[in-house]
């Protein structure tokens, strides 16, 4: 649907929720909430992320989007809506190479996904759910770049072929089905003898397992997973009509993401105490343990092979909807920076994609030698977008406000369509709390890689 400015719109908020939910619904609340939950103490981590997601995250999502439906262009845009100054150009480029550089390895996860999918379906439930299926297989360097490539594949093939409205009717219905599984296998998972330990180590903050690593990780988890922080609500922001409430319409994906990643975490850790003891290194597993602990789930429970598909397979389109969001961003800024036509522009992102995503993929089997900062390169590109980009992102974001728009203007944006009712933290937040804290993360998770 084209608004009088001529640039796409969503038909009405349901289209903004939907879309922003698709791009932050995915591989981040079911693979990587858990293991840092998992590994950075449990019940704290939750809080301490619950607390973020109601604050600085509310102040983040709220900012871009409405950023976005004030200027109605992508981020490179809407920093040089306000001037063409080098700190102007910089703030735009950073969030629009963020997804950039996530999605080659989010691709590789997706490969991952593919790779237990099509062995779910050869019924290999048994093999799946033994302690060295993973090792090995992450070790094998060409199964692991087919299905990357495979992934990638898919992705492209959808956004070259334009057909989202194909994929968001096919999510639309994915999406319940994958809440609904999640609360079975959950509810499977928190009955198995032994879970309990797990539900309460998830669920009780225990302020002995707190530290600043814990902040650090919660906060980058939160841009990751709400999908802010990278340009990419500024550009659904700049597709919002005039009338959508922005406040409603951003709680809502916020309330939906958390919730799924709270099942996830439901699924996935009190099955590590169930099957696999809840000692520290268990828990410690980090990027491989949904890939380890669910197909124990899945082994011990009737229709395991059934159950498997099905999960991976939602997890798989969760994924697709995710990398597309990503993929599409970059390929829009290229359409948009560089003039090229949508054919050189998915051209481009494609070869982006091999190259650097090869080395994430091959960086657990014929790379493992190498190392960066003393990382494997699936973990420093996580690192680098998550730690670092991420952080400077929303610093950009928030210095632009309160220079360049000016928040009473950001306040017209939002009351021009809702109540606003949170205005008060809103605007504290952004204008004494946001800049130093998201400094003081930055900093410390430099300072601990060296
Ligand atoms: N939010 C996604 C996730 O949690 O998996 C990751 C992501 C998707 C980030 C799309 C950015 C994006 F545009």
């Amino acid at each position: 649907m084209e608004d009088n400015s001529n640039r796409s719109s969503f038909s009405n908020r349901l289209g903004f929720v939907m879309a922003a939910a698709g791009s932050a619904v995915g591989l981040g609340n079911i693979w990587r909430f858990p293991y840092l939950a998992a590994k950075y103490g449990g019940g704290i981590f939750l809080l301490v992320y619950l607390v973020l997601v109601a604050t600085f995250g509310y102040t983040m999502i709220m900012s871009e989007t409405a950023l976005g439906r004030m200027t109605k262009k992508s981020p490179v845009g809407a920093f040089a809506y306000f001037g063409d100054r080098f700190s102007l150009r910089f703030g735009g480029w950073i969030n629009a190479i963020i997804p950039m550089l996530i999605v080659p390895y989010y691709s590789v996860i997706g490969g991952w996904v593919c790779k237990y999918l099509f062995a779910y379906m050869q019924g290999h439930v048994k093999q799946l759910a033994s302690d060295t299926y993973f090792t090995s297989f992450i070790q094998n360097g060409i199964s692991v770049e087919l299905f990357f490539l495979l992934f990638i594949f898919l992705t492209l093939l959808i956004i070259y072929m334009g057909v989202q409205n194909g994929i968001e009717k096919v999510s639309k219905i994915m999406m319940p089905i994958l809440v609904v599984l999640a609360f079975i296998i959950a509810g499977y998972s928190v009955t198995r003898p032994g879970a309990m330990a797990g539900v309460k180590y998830f669920l009780i903050p225990n302020f002995k397992d707190f530290s600043w690593m814990t902040v650090v990780t919660a906060l980058g988890q939160m841009f990751y997973s709400l999908s802010i922080a990278m340009g990419i609500l500024i550009t659904f922001g700049s597709y919002m009509k005039k009338d959508v409430d922005i406040e409603k319409s951003t709680s809502q994906v916020e309330i939906f993401d958390t919730l799924i990643a709270i099942l996830a975490g439901l699924m996935i850790i009190p099955a590590v105490f169930a099957f696999s003891g809840g000692d520290a290194a268990s828990l410690g597993k980090g990027p491989s343990l949904m890939f380890i602990t669910l197909p124990k789930v899945f082994a011990s429970m009737g229709m395991g092979t059934f159950a498997g598909i099905l999960f991976f397979l939602l997890v798989l389109l969760a994924a697709l909807t995710s990398s597309i969001a990503l993929a599409e961003s970059a390929v829009s800024t290229f359409e948009d920076e560089l003039g090229w036509n949508r054919k050189k522009s998915t051209l481009l992102m494609a070869a982006i994609m091999i190259v650097l995503g090869t080395l994430s993929s091959l960086g657990f089997g014929p790379l493992s030698s190498i190392h960066i900062l003393g990382m494997d390169f699936l973990d420093f590109f996580d690192f680098l977008t998550n730690s670092v980009m991420m952080p400077v992102a929303a610093i950009a974001i928030c210095l632009l406000i309160l220079k360049n728009v000016t928040i009473e203007k950001m306040i017209a944006e939002v009351k021009s369509t809702s109540k606003f009712k949170r205005k008060k933290i809103y605007v504290f937040i952004l204008k004494y709390l946001a800049i130093p804290f998201v400094a003081i993360i930055l900093i410390s998770s430099v300072l601990d890689v060296f």
